[in-house]
């Protein structure tokens, strides 16, 4: 793997992999940002369907996401607050039915390739941390590490009910396995930046480990290419 101005450490993998969990806290233990890039394309998704755009007008949507009005609030030890067009959307995004139309506008090449340099934009000093299912392979290939992260279906089902249902909403768990295993269909499926490992990525599969477990996991592989070392000098 490659030096470069700005160490990225990319974390891909299939939803409720916990890499977005993960990608955070490592974020803030190195201080570095964070690009949640699937927040981007539930963003689109959340605009899409405010401005009535059809989820397969790829020519308007990729015009929608070139203007994209948003905005990532940092907090300290709290999910960042995600802004569309001067709303709070925090919660609207994460609904199983954003994420299921995020998948839906992320299949389209016009969509991907406007969203790229706004998902480059996010590598800034000291070093990024981030989060999606193309960062290793597409948007950042020279990233020093690639972690690609998963866990069985089953156990990414159980994951986001409980996260969902912490969130006070209202959801089937056998319906969530199905949205999941759709997702992932598409998601792996698609001729564009499919989800899968890069070819220099570390596999790390959580189904049965904690997330402090993958955190330290992740935390000696930053470790052995130097990057944590790095971090201290700056
Ligand atoms: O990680 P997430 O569940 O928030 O992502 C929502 C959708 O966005 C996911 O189904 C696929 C798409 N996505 C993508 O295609 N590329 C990324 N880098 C991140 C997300």
């Amino acid at each position: 793997m490659s030096e470069q101005a700005f160490p990225v450490l990319t974390i891909d993998g299939p939803g409720g992999s916990g890499k977005g969990t993960i990608a955070q806290k490592v974020a803030e233990h190195l201080g570095w940002h964070f690009l949640d890039s699937g927040a981007l394309y539930r963003l689109l998704a959340l605009a899409a369907i405010n401005h009535s755009v059809a989820l397969d007008n790829e020519e308007s949507l990729a015009i929608l996401a070139a203007h994209l009005d948003i905005e990532f609030i940092v907090i300290a030890g709290q999910e960042p607050k995600v802004m569309l067009e001067g709303i709070d959307v925090s919660l609207d995004i994460r609904l199983p039915e954003a994420g299921e139309a995020a998948s839906k506008v992320a299949a389209l090449p016009s969509v991907r390739d406007a969203l790229l340099s706004r998902q480059r934009e996010f590598q800034k000093a000291p070093g990024l941390v981030a989060d999606g299912r193309d960062m290793g392979t597409v948007v950042f290939p020279e990233a020093t590490l690639k972690v690609y992260l998963t866990a069985s279906v089953e156990e990414r089902a159980q994951r986001r009910y409980k996260q969902l249902k912490e969130k006070g909403q209202n959801v089937n768990l056998s319906t969530l396995l199905d949205d999941i295993q759709a997702r992932d269909d598409r998601d792996m499926n698609r001729a564009v930046a499919p989800l899968r490992p890069a070819e220099d990525a570390e596999i790390i599969d959580s189904s049965h480990m904690s997330i402090d477990e993958v955190f330290d996991n992740v935390l000696v592989l930053l470790d052995n290419c130097g990057m944590i070392a790095a971090n201290r000098r700056n």
